[in-house]
C-alpha cells in the first residue's frame, strides 16, 4: 500500500501503460518527464505465512499463503540534496549505504536498482528508510515484505505506481539473492496482499476465503535459514525422488482440499489438513522438536489444527482455533516456550 503524504495537484498525473508495465502512474513537469516527489513517501508491506504446501511449492505443486497483518516493513523515501544519490538507511540495523557504493549482491541496493531499471529513471538524489516489525529467519517474509516497501515507495517517490504483478516480479529477484531458488509464494502472498493460491510459474490466483478463520502463529524462537533448509531437502529429492515426490503430491492434494474448504467456509476440515500436512513436512524432515512440541500443545489445548509453517527447523508453527478457545490456545503456546505468538483473522480482502 503506497500513501502520498501531501499529494501534488492532480493535473500532474497522468497515466502511462506500455514497455511491459501493466499500469504506471506517472506525475510530470511541463516538459512531460517524470520528476521526483517534493515531499516524503511511504509505502509498507504486510509479512505472510504459508498454510499448506511450503517445500512441495518448489517442486511444482500448489501451495497457499496468507497475508498477515499485524506485522509489517516499511519504507520512506525523502528528499535530498542535490548530488547526494541514494542513500539507503536500514534504521533497525543502524546501518547506512549509498546505492552508488554498495554491493552488487546487498538485497536493499539490489531491491532499488532493479527498481530504477524498471521504471527506467537515474539514481535520485534522496534517503531510503527501511524498517520492520516482521521478525528476520522465521517463516514470516520479512525479507519479501522489506523488498516490496522499497519497490513501492522509491516507485512512488518517482511518480510511478506500480501494479502488484510488477512488484512481485521484482521482489522475486531479490529473493533470489535471499533464499537462491525460491518458489515464488512470498513475493506473490505479500505484494498482492491476498490470500493466494500458488503454483510456480502459473498466473497467481487471488483466494475468497467462505468463512473468515482465525490463526494463532507461534515463534520457536529459532532461525530458520530458508536456503540451507530447501537446499537440504533437494539433496535429499535427488537422493529419493520417488518418496520426495510422492510426498510432495500428498502435500499438493492437501493444498487442493483445503483451497475447497477454505472456499467454502468449511473451517473444521481446514484443521485436519493442517494435521496431515503436518506429518508430511515431519517425515520430509524440516520439523525440530520445538515445533512439533509447539504443534502438540496446540492441538491439547483445543486448536482444530497445527502445522510448522515455512521453511522449518525453526521459525514459526500455526495454528487454527476458534474464537472461544483462542485465549487458552496462546497461553499453553507461550508455557511451552514460544516466544511470540500473533493473532491474525484471515478473510478475503478487497
Ligand atoms: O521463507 P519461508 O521460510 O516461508 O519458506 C519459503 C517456503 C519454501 O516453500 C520452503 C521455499 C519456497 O521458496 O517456496
Amino acid at each position: 500500500m503506497s500513501s502520498r503524504i501531501g499529494p501534488p495537484a492532480p493535473s500532474e498525473y497522468f497515466l502511462a501503460i506500455g514497455l511491459g508495465r501493466l499500469a504506471i502512474l506517472r506525475y510530470t513537469n511541463k516538459e512531460g518527464r517524470s520528476k521526483m516527489a517534493p515531499v516524503p513517501i511511504r509505502s509498507s508491506a504486510p509479512g505472510k505465512v504459508i498454510l499448506f504446501g511450503e517445500h512441495a511449492v518448489v517442486y511444482g505443486r500448489p501451495a497457499i499463503a496468507v497475508p498477515v497483518t499485524q506485522v509489517r516493513a516499511t519504507a520512506t523515501v525523502k528528499p535530498a540534496s542535490p548530488g547526494s544519490g541514494l542513500t539507503i538507511v536500514a534504521s533497525d540495523l543502524g546501518k547506512s549505504t549509498s546505492l552508488a557504493t554498495a554491493p552488487r549482491d546487498e538485497p536493499l541496493a539490489a531491491t532499488a536498482r532493479l527498481t530504477l531499471a524498471h521504471i527506467s529513471v537515474p539514481e535520485p538524489d534522496a534517503t531510503l528508510t527501511v524498517s520492520s516489525t516482521i521478525p528476520i529467519a522465521s517463516g514470516l517474509g520479512s525479507g519479501a515484505a522489506v523488498s516490496t516497501a522499497l519497490v513501492r515507495a522509491l516507485a512512488g517517490f518517482l511518480g510511478c505506481t506500480l501494479e502488484p504483478a510488477e512488484v512481485s516480479a521484482l521482489v522475486f529477484e531479490v529473493e533470489k539473492i535471499h533464499h537462491g531458488t525460491p518458489s515464488g509464494i512470498d513475493n506473490t502472498v505479500v505484494a498482492y496482499e491476498q490470500p493466494v493460491y500458488f503454483v510456480r510459474g502459473h498466473p497467481v490466483e487471488r483466494l475468497t476465503v467462505g468463512a473468515p478463520f482465525t490463526l494463532l502463529i507461534g515463534d520457536t524462537g529459532i532461525p530458520s535459514p530458508t536456503k540451507k533448509i530447501v537446499g537440504r531437502v533437494r539433496q535429499g529429492w535427488q537422493r529419493e525422488p520417488a518418496r520426495y515426490d510422492a510426498l510432495f503430491d500428498q502435500m499438493g492434494d492437501i493444498a487442493d482440499e483445503a483451497r475447497r474448504m477454505i472456499e467454502t467456509g468449511n473451517v473444521g476440515a481446514l484443521g485436519s489438513l493442517m494435521d496431515e500436512n503436518h506429518e508430511l513436512l515431519v517425515e520430509l524432515g524440516v520439523s525440530s522438536s520445538k515445533l512439533d512440541d509447539l504443534v502438540e500443545t496446540a492441538r491439547f489445548a483445543g486448536a482444530l489444527g497445527a502445522k510448522l509453517s515455512g521453511a522449518g527447523r525453526g521459525g514459526n508453527m500455526i495454528a487454527l482455533v476458534e474464537e472461544d478457545l483462542t485465549e487458552e490456545v496462546e497461553e499453553a503456546l507461550r508455557e511451552t516456550g514460544a516466544v511470540e505468538v500473533i493473532r491474525t483473522t484471515i478473510t478475503t480482502t478487497k
